[in-house]
């Protein structure tokens, strides 16, 4: 399915689109996660909606907070950001609210959970100030790269001043068991494919928190400068955020 813009087409909520009220409906593996759900969104009890999925990979609010404000247009012509894996709208919806873009394009391919960020976006008020594509981020950035006419006008984006952002699902070797977790082996897109994905532009890259900092500096040019950020949350690391320059190789 090639990446298409959804301009201001809401997707339908599905069946799949949830919100629980009550502890005796939410299934046993997400139940940590529901007693944290006014970390995730404070909003949530507006009808927030999230699919089963989804609960595992949310950024929780703060978190996406203190990153929105963080990832600044580090050159005064950076006006995009790319989110290019939305979710349930975690990150997005922290940007919208930041103000800070110009133009900002969220990614998603899988419908329901897309529907669930929309939904979302609306409740905080920034559905309008998001490009909304359903699709495969991978996709949408070799034809941006490669053939930018193929895309809709509205998601034709300028490298030079495009800045992407990328939480992508960290599933693989369990990341929770490994003192240093091996990024190499994060699927289904590990450390080196989102570099290559991403590289011509700066990129933000969201990863576990224990990720082998070795394997980041190795991907970038010398001298290249990349800031590592822990983002912490009651007294934990949610995550490491590494701040990729772009790079024309
Ligand atoms: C960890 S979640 C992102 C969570 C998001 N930052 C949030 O706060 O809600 C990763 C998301 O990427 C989506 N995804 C995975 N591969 C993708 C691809 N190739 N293109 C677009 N979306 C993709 C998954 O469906 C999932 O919703």
């Amino acid at each position: 399915m090639p990446p298409t813009a959804l301009h201001s087409k809401k997707l339908p909520l599905t069946e799949d689109c949830l919100h629980y009220d009550n502890i005796y409906e939410v299934p046993h593996d997400i139940q940590k996660y529901w007693y944290q759900r006014y970390n995730i969104f404070q909003f949530y009890d507006y009808d927030i909606r999230l699919t089963d999925d989804a609960w595992f990979g949310v950024t929780p609010e703060p978190v996406a907070t203190q990153i929105a404000k963080d990832i600044s247009p580090t050159t005064l012509s950076h006006t995009t950001l790319i989110d290019i894996f939305a979710g349930a709208g975690g990150n997005v919806i922290a940007f919208a609210l930041s103000e800070k873009w110009e133009r900002i394009i969220a990614i998603e391919k899988n419908a329901a959970t897309l529907a669930c960020a929309q939904h979302n976006a609306e409740v905080y008020g920034v559905l309008d100030a998001i490009t909304w594509v359903h699709g495969d981020s991978f996709e949408y950035l070799a034809q941006a790269k490669g053939d930018p006419s193929s895309l809709d006008e509205t998601i034709q984006i300028d490298l030079a001043t495009t800045t992407v952002f990328a939480s992508p699902p960290w599933g693989g070797v369990n990341y929770k068991d490994d003192e240093i977790f091996d990024p190499s082996t994060m699927e289904p897109y590990n450390l080196e494919f989102l570099y290559k994905a991403c590289h011509p532009m700066e990129h933000v890259l969201f990863l576990p928190r224990t990720s082998d900092i070795r394997q980041i500096a190795r991907l970038v040019p010398d001298g290249a400068k990349v800031d590592v950020v822990q983002y912490c949350m009651e007294g934990a690391s949610k995550a490491m955020v590494a701040y990729m320059p772009a790079a024309r190789n």
